[in-house]
């Protein structure tokens, strides 16, 4: 079947979706920096799978070491998940997102070319539909850069345009644009999961870390939303769903399709205070949290159209709510310290 080059893979949806490459029957290899991760998350999946693991501690930003990695394998897809992701920091550290995302991503896309791989999924976001003007977010919904709320995003936006011209230009390049909603839960083991550094920026960590008893109380972001109960709603997807859309995508590469753009998404909107009242049921925990004012950037809701997928990949979302919290919780109380 080829083996499958994963940027990132040691990160949080990289992690998951090594784990179902190799039960799917891949072969795996590895880069990653470990700048926001560590290669434990890759030791437990070979031990959850019985499966080994190529791993390369490079970076993007290092194109020879990067081209070395290409010359020990034949590869017949490469998985870019490696990338900066937090919105609050690439506000203040433009040029540093910039140079990670948009040039690593040129970087690995010229090993490719040079050693002839031309199957590439890549990591795109919700955050490219910038603010939605109706919903649900089809993939034909715009998506104007300069409505894009931040650099980060902007980042994501841009790549996907590198790409289209790239594949415009050699077309038998396959290119698969995935655009996540929010990622959520773990995989049911409890053995990997998100570990973020620091205070987390994203509402599900935060939560599972006041239920774990690391922070005292969530601040919520605004309840003056015109929502149904005034917070904001996003689309939750559970990220073993979303690993698995991987997996498909891979598979759907393998068609010659060209360029192609999937939302991953579950189609169902949760407001703050719905996933405050789900965790709080998954994990027996209280969740005291107060109103702060909100967050620059946010919109009040968002959430996808995913019948493209459906349809194309034969891909949907089959876990919902409870068991994102469920999952996420068993994760979070086994390893209330991450992989640390
Ligand atoms: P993550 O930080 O856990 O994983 C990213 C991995 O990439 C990390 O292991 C990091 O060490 C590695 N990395 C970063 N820069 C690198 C470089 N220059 N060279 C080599 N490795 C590098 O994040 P994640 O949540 O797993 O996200 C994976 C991808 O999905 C990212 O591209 C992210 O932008 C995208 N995404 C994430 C979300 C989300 O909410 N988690 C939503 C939409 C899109
Ligand atoms: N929220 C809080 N308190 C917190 C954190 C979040 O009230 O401490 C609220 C936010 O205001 C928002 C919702 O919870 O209404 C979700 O916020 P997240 O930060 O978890 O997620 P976002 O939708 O803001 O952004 C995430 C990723 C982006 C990605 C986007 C795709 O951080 O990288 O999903 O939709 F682009």
């Amino acid at each position: 079947m080829g083996r499958v080059l994963v940027t990132g893979g040691a990160g949080y949806i990289g992690s998951h979706t090594c784990l179902e490459l190799l039960n799917a029957g891949f072969e795996i290899t590895v880069v990653d920096n470990l700048s926001n991760s560590t290669q434990e998350s890759l030791q437990r999946v070979s031990t959850l799978t019985g499966k080994e693991i190529a791993f390369f501690k490079v970076d993007l930003l290092d194109a020879e070491a990067l081209d070395t990695v290409f010359s020990r394998s034949d590869f017949g897809t490469v998985i870019h998940f490696a990338a900066l992701k937090a919105v609050g920091e690439s506000v203040a550290q433009p040029l540093q997102y910039y140079q990670n995302n948009v040039t690593g991503t040129v970087n690995l896309c010229q090993a490719m070319q040079r050693h002839g791989v031309t199957n590439l999924v890549f990591s795109s976001s919700a955050t490219v539909y910038g603010i939605p003007k109706s919903l649900p977010l089809t993939e034909q919904s715009e998506t104007l850069i300069h409505e894009v709320t931040n650099p980060y995003g902007r980042t994501k936006l841009m790549v996907e345009f590198v790409l289209k011209d790239w594949q415009r230009a050699f077309p038998a390049m396959n290119v698969a644009l995935l655009r996540y909603f929010n990622p959520v839960g773990a995989h049911v083991s409890g053995r990997i999961g998100e570990d973020p550094n620091g205070i987390p920026n994203n509402l599900l960590p935060y939560v599972s870390q006041v239920a774990v008893g690391r922070l005292e109380k969530l601040g919520v972001f605004g309840d003056d939303y015109e929502t149904a109960d005034g917070t904001g709603v996003r689309d939750y997807i559970h990220v073993v769903d979303l690993a698995v859309g991987h997996v498909l995508a891979v598979k759907k590469l393998s068609e010659n399709p060209g360029v192609v753009t999937y939302n991953l998404g579950t189609g169902i909107g949760y407001s703050v205070f719905q996933i405050i009242a789900a965790f709080e049921e998954a994990s027996g925990q209280r969740i005291p949290f107060e109103i702060l004012p909100r967050r620059a950037g946010d919109v009040a809701a968002c959430f996808a159209d995913p019948s493209l997928a459906k349809l194309e990949l034969g891909w949907s979302a089959n876990r919902g709510l409870q068991e994102m919290c469920i999952d996420g919780w068993r994760w979070q109380s086994n390893n209330p310290n991450g992989y640390a």
